[in-house]
């Protein structure tokens, strides 16, 4: 059976059915997928029924898969470096305890796009739900093409040949972790066009998230006014919606034409299980590569506030 997509708003977002995922797709059915993704920057899939094997395995269609970085000595709750825990657990399952693990997840509650401070970009992120709080916890998504298609042609042309200055760090100062702007300025920053073409629509698209810190080349309280600004741009109801999760839905986002960010849930109380797989911009599908990813490094140097056991090491 062909996919079929049925859209969610008129311009984004797209509920997805007819393919089965448990199983190896061949490249038609992989087209059919990036074709999907191309037109509706998200794809839900529900009750996939996929394993951890079967997640990593569908991911790798779309390219290289991003490595959770390693850690001297510490236990993964998971057991590939593939997957990412996007969960409210420790290694042994339970709900975390730890204050520091749970004020640097608060990062995910700010609207962001995965890896963006990174120098190579992450294209789709694939979020499997394997376990959902009773109420509560959906994913927010918003429509980054849309909302720069409506901007003025004034602020078009203003923000033509922008460069966004993009830190880890800074979204954790954003959802309130102590870090000065001055020690952020000496860990690493990676810069991208604050507009780009998205290579699969031809349609452009901002690319801001909360890990944007400054504008380059514009004073930093006027960049950081301009970059709050085009946050709520993007996020007003017009461009917006968001995913009830149950357990076995797998939701695809493009990083490079959406942001998001996770909703409240009763975060002390109810496990939230969700593992995300994250495809690197520009790679062949199946690529794998030994050696570490530049988050090994990104983390080995991390400030203290945010480099703590067990803590989700991917700054969403
Ligand atoms: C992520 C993320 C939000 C959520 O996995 O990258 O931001 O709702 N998740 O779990
Ligand atoms: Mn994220």
């Amino acid at each position: 059976m062909p996919l079929t997509a049925t859209p969610i708003l008129p311009r984004f977002g797209a509920e997805c059915s007819g393919l089965d995922l448990t199983k190896p797709l061949s490249p038609e059915e992989v087209k059919q997928v990036t074709d999907a993704m191309d037109k509706w920057g998200i794809c839900v899939f529900r009750d996939t029924g996929m394993t951890n094997e079967q997640h990593v395995e569908f991911s790798r269609n779309f390219g290289y898969l991003e490595r959770v970085p390693k850690r001297e000595g510490q236990r993964m709750r998971l057991p590939c470096r593939e997957l990412f825990d996007a969960s409210n657990l420790n290694v042994d399952g339970e709900i975390t305890q730890d204050k520091a693990a749970i004020q640097y997840r608060k990062g995910d509650r700010l609207w962001h796009t995965d890896s963006a401070f990174l120098e190579k970009r992450t294209s789709y992120s694939l979020l499997l739900a394997h376990q959902v709080p009773s109420k509560g916890g959906e994913t927010w998504f918003a429509d980054t093409r849309s909302a720069y298609e409506d901007l003025s042609e004034e602020m078009k042309a203003f923000l033509e040949d922008k460069i966004g200055i993009n830190s880890l760090w800074w979204s954790r100062k954003m959802a309130g972790a102590d870090i000065p702007d001055e020690e952020i300025e000496t860990r690493f920053l990676a810069k991208h066009p604050l507009v780009h073409v998205h290579k699969g629509s031809g349609r452009k698209a901002l690319f801001i998230a909360a890990h944007t810190m400054d504008i380059e080349g514009m004073e930093k309280e006027k960049g950081r006014e301009l970059i709050r600004e085009l946050i709520a741009h993007c996020t007003q109801p017009q461009y917006t919606f968001s995913v009830t999760w149950h357990p076995g839905d797998l939701v695809i986002w493009d990083n490079l034409c959406s942001m998001h960010r996770g909703g409240d849930f009763d975060f002390e109380h109810q496990k939230r299980d969700m593992r995300r797989t994250t495809v690197r911009e520009g790679t062949e599908p199946h690529m794998m590569e030994t050696g570490d990813d530049p988050y090994t490094e990104l983390f080995s140097s991390s400030p203290k506030v945010v480099d703590i056991q067990g803590a989700r090491a991917d700054g969403r």
